[in-house]
């Protein structure tokens, strides 16, 4: 059946089976392969995509009923080809990833996590990373990662808006880019 897939700002027309999953219909019909397939049965968050800016695990829903909803998946997120958001940045900076077969949902779940809350506790953090799994880093520079990447945005959102004034996350990620790699550590 034919729908429309908001992906990333764009709207993709697919033809899918009804029982295909988003996960294949990212990967396999827009070629989207930054969506990774772990478990496939929603307990490892390799998959994790945002709908409307909040993780779903793309391999649990059907593509047609993403239909309506804006999806972003991690190729969604760098600010211009090949640049790197904040968050994504962060990961590197601080070896929150080895394999990287987990990064794209772990980014994905930080993004929406900062989002709603730019000065994350560590539990907080925890919390929202809690439903994805990663084999390799042991999880402490993840933790760091998402600090490192609050920090980041909330000194760019203040450059950006000395009233302190929120910004949306997403023209932050754009705007700072510079004091990204301006700002050190
Ligand atoms: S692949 Fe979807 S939760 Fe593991
Ligand atoms: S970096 Fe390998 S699974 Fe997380």
């Amino acid at each position: 059946m034919k729908i429309i897939l908001k992906v990333n700002d764009r709207a993709r027309d697919v033809n899918v089976e009804p029982r295909k999953t988003l996960l294949d219909t990212l990967r396999e019909d827009l070629a989207l392969v930054g969506s990774h397939a772990g478990c496939e049965h929603g307990v490892c968050g390799a998959c994790t995509v945002l709908l409307d800016g909040e993780p779903a695990r793309a391999c649990l829903m059907f593509a047609v009923q993403a239909d309506g909803y804006e999806i972003t998946t991690i190729e969604g997120l760098a600010p211009a080809p090949g640049e790197l958001s904040i968050v994504q940045d962060a990961f590197c900076e601080t070896h929150g990833l080895q394999c990287g077969y987990c990064t794209p949902g772990m980014i994905l779940t930080a993004h929406s996590l900062l989002r709603r809350e730019a000065n994350p506790t560590r539990e907080e953090i925890v919390d929202a990373i809690s439903a994805n799994i990663c084999r390799c880093t042991g999880y402490g520079q993840i933790i760091e990662a998402v600090q490192f990447a609050a920090e980041r945005l909330r000194k760019a959102n203040s450059q950006r808006s000395p009233t302190g004034a929120d910004a949306d996350l997403q023209d932050v990620e754009a705007v700072g880019a510079n004091a990204l790699h301006g700002g050190g550590r």
